[in-house]
């Protein structure tokens, strides 16, 4: 499993561009940035600078970070044996899910990466220019389903809180843009909310349409069996860094990231074990589970005195493939 929380490397790049930035003005910025992504504006319109761009990535790139590798622990978990060697990083921003893909295969070699935003491209590549395995990156400039119509294949594409900045239209296309693109696995990751959730399933939909397999979080290519209000979403702890919380103005040393995300590969996963859907509730005498299984959403009860089952239950965690 890789560790939620930035890499060495990534910390050291991102404090040595606070050098001479005033964490007031950082912590203002990200402030107006929160405010409009909270009003359901997108980063184009906020992020303009190289200070825009830093203050992004100081307040909200551990969190996105996290909730990438939470995801692909998701993914390796069902498929241990995937060893992608390409990746295609679309609206990579500071480059967030390019480190985390890095960290989880040591099989990556070609990271190419796109997005609209300049100062974002320019971020994320002082941030990759020591860094051992992301120096090589390229990274174009434009629009998502331009440039992924023109890119070249690769085993795994991602699209982490991208497409709920993209309309509805053209999310369709670029959909099926990426997963033209996509020799192995495709994962997209969005905010764990109902709007990031619906978006996730109807993406499933689209692509299980055309022949793709959940890999992860479901453990079958059906229908989402959830019900509104409901909504599938899972959280990520991480840790906060001096800086991370100056900017955000923030008192605890950690922060929970809602994510909701979908992984779809060309081959059918024949394995698919259940997945815990919320933190299960551990009582004396059960523990109550809410799972999704093949056949649909189950409430599973251990009992206590089945101590063997019961130990394994406690071990349980929401998000967790049991
Ligand atoms: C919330 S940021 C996420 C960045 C990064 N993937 C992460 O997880 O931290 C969304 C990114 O999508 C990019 N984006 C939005 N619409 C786009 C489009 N039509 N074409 C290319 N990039 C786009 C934005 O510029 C921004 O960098």
């Amino acid at each position: 499993m890789t560790s939620p929380d930035l890499p060495a490397e990534l910390r050291t790049a991102l404090n040595a561009k606070l050098e001479g930035l005033s964490r007031n003005e950082a912590a203002g910025r990200a402030a107006a940035i929160s405010e409009t992504y909270r009003a359901g504006g997108g980063s184009g319109g906020t992020i303009k600078s190289e200070s825009d761009a830093l203050a992004y990535a100081l307040a909200r790139m551990p969190a996105t970070y996290a909730a990438v590798v939470a995801s692909l622990n998701g993914l390796t978990e069902i498929r241990p044996d995937l060893a992608p060697t390409s990746l295609l990083d679309v609206g990579a921003g500071p480059g967030t899910a390019s480190w985390a893909a890095a960290e989880t295969f040591p099989s990556l070699q070609d990271f190419a990466l796109l997005d609209a935003n300049e100062a974002l491209r320019t971020l994320a590549l002082d941030l990759t220019r020591k860094s051992s395995r992301l120096r090589g990156i390229r990274y174009e400039l434009g629009q998502a389903r331009t440039y992924v119509t023109h890119a070249d294949t690769a085993d795994l594409v991602i699209a982490s809180y991208v497409i709920n900045e993209i309309g509805e239209t053209e999310r369709a296309a670029l959909t099926d843009a990426m997963w033209a693109k996509t020799k192995d696995t495709l994962l997209v990751v969005e905010p764990g909310t109902p709007a990031g959730y619906a978006r996730i399933i109807a993406l499933r939909a689209r692509l299980i349409a055309a022949g793709a397999h959940v890999a992860a979080p479901c453990p079958h290519d059906g229908g989402c069996p959830l019900v509104a209000p409901d909504w599938c979403h899972f959280s990520q702890r991480l840790q906060r860094s001096r800086a991370h919380k100056q900017v955000k103005g923030a008192e605890l040393p950690f922060e929970d990231e809602r994510f909701a995300y979908v992984a779809l590969s060309r081959t059918k996963v024949t394995a698919r074990p259940s997945r815990v859907l919320a933190q299960p509730d551990v009582g004396k005498v059960e523990i109550a589970a809410k799972l999704c299984t093949p056949d649909g959403v189950v409430v599973t009860r251990v009992p206590r005195r089945a101590k063997a089952d019961y130990a394994r239950a406690r071990r349980w965690r929401w998000g967790d493939a049991v």
